[in-house]
């Protein structure tokens, strides 16, 4: 486990878009769609040649693309951005039955669920967050610890698996990563509490350790909360996400490659 120095070079940028990233992210696409429809409209008037619909679609997709590069939006748009519509089309002519549709909407929206609003998907903390945790958890008292935006549950559980004097709890705002981690509890019989519902309705105050992997969007006000709310002495922590402008007490870098553990004393 090495400490590191130089904290400011891992300061996440935010964004500052000026609509939440999905809307924006749509807006583009109708822009990039309206541009190109009236330029081949005003092609099939002017030169009577109409537009072959892979030139319009790949037209389309890099406006879009390009758009999101120039509205600031996180790189990770870009490539979306670029092969939402050939996707679309792909799809359209592929003639898949109507019911794989659903099935793919109904998965992707228990499992992503309100990350539109969020802006937090799910992902997995890596295994090398661990010990640094376990390190940083008093060995002979007591506390209580809190995942927020618990996934699928893997850290609690194998927190708890050594922890055995303490009490973990997670929250997770995504029924189906929220029901799996209910079920691995109960089939392994892992003695951690986890609760259905938003983070921002639960009162920090009774936790000795907060623990976080969010997003940029959502560490503000993750700040405004866990200082209104938790105990003098307790512990904030996030895993890759810093606070924007509040240098942290200590940061872990776990692993080469791994993200970085942040630590607040609150
Ligand atoms: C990056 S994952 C982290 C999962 C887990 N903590 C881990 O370390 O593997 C973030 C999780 O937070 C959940 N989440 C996002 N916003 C939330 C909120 N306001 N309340 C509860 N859960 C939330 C998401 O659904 C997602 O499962």
């Amino acid at each position: 486990m090495k400490l590191k120095s130089n904290f400011e070079n891992n300061q996440e940028s935010l964004a500052n878009s000026i609509m939440p990233p999905a809307v924006l992210a749509l807006f583009l696409q109708i822009m990039s769609f309206l541009f190109c429809l009236s330029w081949s409209i005003l092609a099939s008037f002017d030169f009577l040649w109409s537009f072959p619909i892979y030139i319009f679609v790949f037209t389309q997709a890099a406006m879009a693309a390009f758009f999101s590069f120039l509205f600031d939006a996180d790189w990770w748009w870009w490539p979306i951005q670029f092969l939402f519509p050939l996707l679309i089309i792909f799809f359209v002519f592929s003639e898949l039955p109507s019911y794989y549709y659903l099935s793919a909407f109904i998965f992707f929206a228990l499992v992503y669920w309100s990350t539109f609003r969020t802006q937090v998907p799910y992902y997995p903390s890596k295994a090398s967050l661990l010990p640094t945790i376990l390190d940083l958890l008093p060995s002979e008292k007591s506390i209580n610890f809190i995942d927020v935006g618990s996934g699928l549950g893997g850290l609690l559980i194998e927190l708890s698996r050594v922890k055995k004097n303490s009490c973990f709890f997670g929250i997770e705002i995504a029924p189906l990563p929220w029901i799996i981690s209910v079920l691995r509890c109960k089939f392994f019989r892992d003695k951690v509490q986890f609760t259905f519902g938003n983070y921002g309705n639960i009162n920090f105050n009774g936790y000795d350790v907060v623990f976080a992997y969010l997003s940029p969007a959502a560490m503000p006000d993750l700040w405004m909360k866990a200082k209104s709310e938790m105990r003098a002495g307790s512990i904030l922590l996030s895993y890759e996400f810093i606070i924007p402008n509040v240098k942290p007490d200590l940061y872990f870098n776990l692993k080469v490659n791994d993200p970085i553990l942040y630590l607040w004393r609150i």
